[in-house]
This record gives structure tokens, sequence and C-alpha cells, in this order.
């Protein structure tokens, strides 16, 4: 029997969000939360999670942990979330139930399923690449049948990408033909993964609109150029390359999507740009990698924006601090080395700021990240690589996209 929601809150008079999950976001929304003095409770899946060291409670359970989660509403004022490997119609209950979920139910629709976001987007008038969702139905021709027809009007090579559960490209699959492509489905039909297909963009750069919203209203950050290699996010630069008529854009749907959606919280809304033409590729219903650069780079960072949203209070402002931020991902490299051996090194770095998430080192996993801040792009750049390596993260060859390889 669930306990009903009026008798579980025996509270301390101090704000406490329950996050769902406790991987790094969760670990740096911690670090906000303290300096504003909430309390959080986590949701975690193992007691090692980046995040359980530093939380007010810890619960253990999956994500779609029927008791626990109960007990994270009992214990908290409102619940968030770290990822969207949630149960949409279980949240649902518990917003029925007058339980404070923020991002809503809705709202997380459109992180957890992409061909539901895609959907939305497309309803919201706002451009994306081709695509076709290309689920196992009956009566509506094979699904290779369905591709091949796609192929013939959007060109080959196309991309090929899980509706779910995808992160870091992983989910993600270039493919050069319907051969290809009938592997890709093969494996896919026996693993129960909806597939979509869409156009292979010639991205000339991939950039992100991070906005926040709340009872106050909508503030966005500046738009940023993100790096990614192999589908992972290498680098993020503010402002970048990314000409102003297109970043402003990029904010203004990126605004417009939060407010036709009745955001509550951080949105990233990753984009692709093809010479002038701007596609968004996907959306984010929480703090993003695109993001952290915000911790210093901003006066206000989406972690405490997120916090402030969903506890109602008013928002910060999301000006940036100095001219120029980039913020390098720390991945593991094929040693397993702990980057917290390296630290002094980095920190030798003029003016890197360093984050380490304490997770185990595996190769090509986020382990922390760096961000510099100052009025020399080059110089700025440098640093961040330069801590980075000092930290023993891979150094990609050149910045490509996953489709390139
Ligand atoms: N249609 C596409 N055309 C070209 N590159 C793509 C396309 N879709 C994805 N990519 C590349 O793969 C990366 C990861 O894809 P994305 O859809 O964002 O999945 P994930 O959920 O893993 O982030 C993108 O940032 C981009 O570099
Ligand atoms: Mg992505």
């Amino acid at each position: 029997v669930e306990p009903a929601v009026e008798q579980v809150g025996e509270r301390s008079g101090r704000p406490v969000v329950g996050i769902v999950g406790a991987g790094q976001l969760a670990r740096m929304t911690i670090e906000a939360a303290s300096a504003l003095g909430i309390n959080v409770i986590l949701l975690a899946e193992s007691a090692e999670d980046a995040a359980t060291e530093f939380a007010s409670q810890v619960l253990v359970g999956e994500p779609r942990d029927h008791g626990q989660l109960w007990a994270l509403a009992a214990r908290c004022d409102v619940i968030t979330f770290d990822h969207e490997h949630v149960d949409l119609d279980q949240l649902a209950t518990f917003e029925e139930a007058g339980v404070a979920v923020w991002p809503s139910v809705e709202a997380m629709h459109l992180g957890v399923d992409k061909a539901h976001m895609r959907a939305t987007l497309v309803e919201a008038e706002i451009p994306v690449p081709a695509f076709v969702v290309l689920a196992d139905t009956e009566g509506t021709g094979s699904v290779l049948d369905r591709l091949a027809a796609f192929g013939n009007g959007a060109g080959w090579p196309l991309v090929l990408k899980a509706t779910r559960d995808g992160y870091d490209g992983k989910g993600v699959w270039p493919v050069a033909d319907i051969g290809e492509a009938a592997i890709v489905c093969r494996r896919a039909h026996e693993e129960g993964i909806v597939l979509m297909a869409e156009e292979l963009v010639p991205i000339t750069a991939e950039l992100c609109a991070l906005v926040v919203r709340g009872p106050t209203g909508t503030s966005a950050w500046p738009v940023v150029q993100t790096h990614q290699v192999n589908g992972i996010c290498r680098e993020v630069s503010y402002p970048g390359t990314i000409p102003q008529d297109v970043a402003d854009e990029a904010q203004r749907l990126a605004v417009r999507l939060a407010d036709s959606i009745g955001l509550v919280g951080v949105m990233a809304v990753e984009m692709f740009l093809a010479k002038r033409r701007l596609v968004v590729n996907e959306v984010a219903v929480r703090p993003h990698n695109s993001g952290h650069w915000t911790i210093e780079g901003s006066n206000t960072s989406q972690f405490e924006n997120h916090l402030r949203a969903i506890l109602g209070l008013p928002l910060g402002t999301t000006e940036p601090r100095s001219p120029y931020a980039v913020m390098v991902n720390v991945l593991g490299d094929d040693e397993g080395t702990d980057p917290s051996l390296h630290l002094a090194d980095a920190l030798a770095v003029r003016g890197a700021h360093v984050h380490l998430y304490g997770k185990e080192p595996r190769p090509g996993r986020k382990l922390g990240h760096v961000t510099t801040c100052g009025i020399d792009p080059t110089d700025v750049r440098e640093r961040a690589w330069q801590a980075a390596r000092a930290l023993r993260t891979p150094v990609p060859a050149a910045p490509a996209t996953a489709a390139s390889q």
C-alpha cells in the first residue's frame, strides 16, 4: 500500500530535493544545494555511485523500484532526475498522488523517448533532421522496406538510432547502405530496441542552447559550441565559432520550446548547424554536459538554477563572467588510470577549474572535466586541454562527429 502523501512530510524546514540517480550531475547538484542550505536525498542504483558520498541521505534501488521511489517521495519536497532511465507511467501515479515531480512527467517524456521528442518538435514547428521511426508495427511493410523507402528520399548514408536509453553515442549507428542497416536492424529487433532512421546531416558545427524555466520566467545561458568524437562530447566552448545570428535563433528556439512544454527546471537543446541550416537533434530536460562551464563561467550555474526552478525560487542571472570559456571532459584512458592521482599536475595549470567525479576509471568513461575562462580564446582553450591532458584524458586526433567515423 502506498503511503498517503499528506502523512509523509516530516521535514526539517529546510528544502529537501530528492534525486533519482546518483551520477556526476547529482554530485554537482549537491555542491550547488550545499551553498543554499538545501538537503539532497538520492535514490542511487549503487552505494558507490558518484554522488552518494556527499548526499544527506542515500536510498539504494533501481530507478523503477516502486517502494524506494515512495520512500524518496516521503522524504523530500520535490523529486528530480539525474538521468532518464525511468518509468513514465509509474511516475505519473506519483504526480497524480500529489508528489511534486519536476520536470513534469510530460516534460520527462521528451528525454526518455527520442521518437516522442522529435514528434513534439515537429508539432512546435521546430526544424529537425528528416527522420522516420521504425517501430515493428504490422501492416505498414517490413522495417527494411520502410527504411529503404526513407533512404531513397533522404539519401544514403543514414544514421540509425535507438529511440530510448542511448547516451554518449551508444545507440547511434551510422550505416552506409541497406546491407549495413539490415545488420543493425536485426540486432535491434533481437534486443527489443525501437529504432529511428535519419538523414546524415553534413554538420559544420554542433551547438547547444541551455535554458531554465521557473516561476519567475525563462532564462537562457549563451549558446555554446560542442565537439563530439565518436558520439561523445570532448569539448565545449563559449562562444565558439557560431555566428551570432545563428546563436540568437538557437536560443529563441530553445526558449520557445521551454515555454510551449511548460518546462520547470533546466533543459539543454542540442542542435546541428549545416552551413546556414539549423536543426534540433535532441533535448535533455535536466542539467547537461554542455552546461558544466556555467559553474565557473556564468553568474549562476545550471545546477543552482535547476534547484531554484524546481523549488519555486527566483532564478539567478545567466550572464557569462568572462568573454571566453572552454570545458574539456576527462575520459578514462586505456590503462584505467585514476585521474585523481594526477590532480597536482592539473591544478598547476593557471586558472584550471578541476572537477573529478570519484568514479571508477574505465576506458572512455567520463571521469571529470576541466573548465578555464579568460580573455584570449587560444590561451583559454590551451589551458583547458593542458589540464585535461595532465589528468590523462586521451586526446582526439581531430574533433569529428559519430557519423563521419
Ligand atoms: N543525423 C546525424 N547526422 C550527423 N551526425 C549525427 C547525427 N545524429 C547524431 N550524430 C552525431 O552523433 C552524436 C550523438 O548523437 P545523439 O543523437 O546526440 O545521441 P546521444 O543520445 O548519444 O547523445 C551527435 O552529437 C552527432 O555528433
Ligand atoms: Mg546527444
